[in-house]
């Protein structure tokens, strides 16, 4: 199986920072936010990882991760010419994942604990479809939150005004071949985006989309709270 790792983005959110560097560059701990999700790729045994960049940056890429080797993976790079959306910046690996393949997909700027392997194998042998992981939150609204429903997600709403549960769908997603078929059928929303919530709903109105719990810790990394609470968290652990 492939790995993407979206990067692409303005990140608004922690402006001014990110008017010098992309987002994904920026230190958490010990290392730049863009490791992490390498790392956890090629710890459940992907190593051939696309990663979908702006042109910003492109060059300070190329010379923290080269080829990948330093990091044991394959890389290959994508430039996602403006932030149309993250199902837009997916859309970039069709080809590159070959024709019928799963894929297994991460936001550049989601860090978490658990090992992605067992959810791998577990998507694996589900044949087709998409799964998504989840997890609880203090603040869904930030969020796509899912309507859950006898044990599947019967649709997910983004950014809600009033979260229909307290869990959030995470930036980890596995999807079967079909992805890049129904990305080409959704229209942007009012943001103007390509929204990767509507590839998650096609599926899920087709009962194709499953879920798992993340057990360990997760963040969005996207906020100066959020950047700066992980960072810490990573540090007092002794972590890389
Ligand atoms: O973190 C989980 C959340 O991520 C999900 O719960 C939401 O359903 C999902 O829409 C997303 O929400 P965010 O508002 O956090 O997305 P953001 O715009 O911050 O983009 C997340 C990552 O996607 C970012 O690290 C880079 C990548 N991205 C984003 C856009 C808009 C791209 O590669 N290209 C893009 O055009």
């Amino acid at each position: 199986m492939k790995g993407v790792i979206l990067a692409g983005g303005t990140g608004t959110r922690l402006y001014p920072l990110t008017k010098i560097v992309n987002k994904h560059l920026l230190p958490v701990g010990k290392q730049p936010m863009i490791l992490y999700g390498i790392e956890k790729l090629r710890e459940s045994g992907i190593e051939d990882i696309l990663l979908v960049i702006g042109a910003h940056s492109a060059g300070l890429y190329a010379q923290l991760l080269g080829s990948g080797k330093e990091w044991g993976v394959r890389l290959t790079y994508k430039i996602q010419e403006e932030a149309g959306g993250i199902a837009q910046a997916l859309a970039l690996a069709e080809g590159w994942v070959a024709p019928g393949e799963p894929v297994a997909v991460l936001l550049g700027d989601n860090l978490f604990e658990d090992s992605l392997s067992g959810y791998i194998n577990d998507f694996l042998q589900q044949g087709s479809g998409a799964k998504v992981l989840l997890k609880q939150v203090s603040d869904p609204r930030r969020y796509g939150v899912p309507v859950l429903q006898g044990g599947r997600i019967e649709r997910i709403v983004e950014k809600p005004a009033d979260p229909p549960s307290s869990y959030c769908v995470t930036g980890i997603y596995l999807y079967d071949g079909s992805v890049f078929d129904i990305i080409r059928t959704i229209k942007p929303s009012e943001r103007g985006e390509l929204e990767i919530t509507d590839v998650n709903n096609a599926y899920a109105a087709r009962g194709q989309l499953t879920y798992a719990i993340l057990k360990g810790w997760w963040t969005d990394a996207g906020t100066f709270r959020s950047l700066h609470d992980i960072a810490d968290f990573l540090l007092k652990e002794g972590r890389p």
